[in-house]
């Protein structure tokens, strides 16, 4: 089964309070879609240490430049790579305490550069397997965009294949239409 529940926040600001909530100080944090890096400065700011991945090299070179403004660039390992390998550069005995997924494209860039139903879902699939026994993963998806539909029922059928092992949460804007992203939380029982 999966909850619901609504807030009157940015989803942004709600995935970042229920991580907060969950895990005040988490040793390894995983963000799978760092981006322009405003979720991986938030981890950083609250984990001992994060991994970031990306394939573009343009979030790179945007993440790095955030964490020397916030100084916090010694915590992060910036990743140029795909999140389905994620394997290959988290340590195999890793226990995460939280991996953030924010799907979709990076803003203001190339919208054909997109996380994609099949990688999106190999990577879920190995984040479980890393996730310690008080982890939390959050998933933002976007319905609005070409293909965001199709990765969003995707991703609530995998939750829903995980809901016996797992308490998920769909929490959703209250200002909410058609096209606004839908947040998601997976907790270990
Ligand atoms: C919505 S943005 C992430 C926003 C980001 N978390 C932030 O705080 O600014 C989605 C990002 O996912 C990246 N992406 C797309 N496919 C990916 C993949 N297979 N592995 C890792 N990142 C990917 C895109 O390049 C884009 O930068």
């Amino acid at each position: 089964m999966i909850s619901t529940r609504f807030t009157k926040h940015s989803l942004v600001t709600e995935a970042h309070k229920t991580i907060r909530c969950y895990q005040a100080q988490p040793k390894i944090s995983v963000d799978a879609t760092m981006g322009n890096g405003h979720d991986t400065d938030f981890l950083a700011c609250h984990s001992q240490t994060v991994y970031a991945f990306d394939i573009q090299k343009t979030a790179l070179i945007s993440t790095e430049q955030r964490l020397q403004k916030t100084k916090r660039l010694n915590k992060v390992h910036l990743i140029l790579a795909s999140h389905e390998n994620m394997q290959l550069y988290l340590p195999e005995t890793a226990k995460v305490d939280v991996f953030m997924f924010n799907l979709g494209y990076l803003p203001h860039s190339d919208e054909a550069i997109i996380t994609k139903t099949k990688s999106t879902l190999a990577a879920l699939n190995s984040a479980i397997n890393y996730l310690s026994a008080t982890g939390i993963i959050s998933i933002m998806t976007y319905p609005g965009h070409e293909g965001g539909k199709t990765e969003m029922d995707a991703v609530i059928n995998w939750l829903q294949s995980h809901s016996d092992q797992y308490v998920i949460t769909h929490i959703h804007s209250m200002q909410e239409t058609e096209d606004s992203p839908h947040l998601f939380t997976l907790l270990k029982i």
